[in-house]
C-alpha cells in the first residue's frame, strides 16, 4: 500500500509527505525530484527547454514507476492528479490524500518560490487553474484541511488519525502506530 499526497502548488505535499513518511517509518519519494533526477534538469528548465507536454509525459512515466514500490509515501506534483489516467493509476495503486488549503494561503506560499514554478503565471490565471483543478483533487480518498496555524507535526497526526484502519495496517508493520 502506498500513500499519495495530492493537491495544488504550495499545499505542502513535500514537507508533509516527508514528515508523514518519517512518522510511519516508510520511504519517501517526491515525484518532481524523481523527474528532475531522471532528466538531469530542474522542472523550470524542463518546461523552458522541452515544454509542458514533455514534462507531463515524464511525470506520467515516473508516476507509473512507483508501481514497483511496496510501501511508501509519495508526494505528487500539483498537476499529476488532474489527469484521468494518473488518477486511475493512483486509485489502483494506493490511497490518495488531498491537502486542501484556501487559495490565499496557497498564493502566499507559492509566491515565495514563484520563479521556480512554471505553472504560476499571474494571480488571476493561477486562481483559475486552482478552481479548475479542485474537482480532481476532491476525488481523492481523503481530504485534510491545511490551516496556517497548524504545525507539520499536528497535520501529520491528523492524517494518521483519519486514515482508515485497513489502510494504516497495510502501510505499517505494527510498530509505528
Ligand atoms: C505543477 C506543479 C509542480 C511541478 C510542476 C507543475 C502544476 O509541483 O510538478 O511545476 O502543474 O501545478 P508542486 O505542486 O510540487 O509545486
Amino acid at each position: 500500500m502506498k500513500l499519495y499526497l495530492v493537491g495544488f502548488m504550495g499545499c505542502g505535499k513535500t514537507t508533509i509527505g516527508q514528515a508523514l513518511a518519517d512518522r510511519l517509518k516508510l520511504p519517501f519519494f517526491d515525484l518532481d525530484e524523481l523527474v528532475e533526477a531522471a532528466e538531469k534538469m530542474t522542472i523550470k528548465e524542463i518546461f523552458a527547454e522541452r515544454g509542458e507536454p514533455y514534462f507531463r509525459m515524464r511525470e506520467r512515466d515516473i508516476l507509473r514507476s512507483t508501481r514497483y514500490l511496496e510501501k511508501a509515501v509519495i508526494a505528487t506534483g500539483g498537476g499529476t492528479f488532474t489527469f484521468e489516467d494518473n488518477i486511475q493509476f493512483v486509485e489502483s495503486e494506493g490511497y490518495s490524500i488531498h491537502l486542501s488549503a484556501p487559495f490565499p494561503l496557497l498564493r502566499s506560499r507559492i509566491g515565495e518560490k514563484a520563479a521556480e514554478r512554471p505553472m504560476f503565471r499571474d494571480d488571476l490565471a493561477t486562481h483559475e487553474l486552482f478552481r479548475n483543478r479542485l474537482r480532481f483533487y476532491n476525488a481523492a480518498d481523503l481530504t485534510i484541511e491545511v490551516r496556517e496555524d497548524q504545525t507539520v507535526h499536528e497535520l501529520v497526526e491528523r492524517i494518521v488519525l483519519e486514515l482508515p484502519r485497513g489502510v494504516l495496517t497495510a502501510v505499517v508493520d505494527g510498530a509505528a502506530h
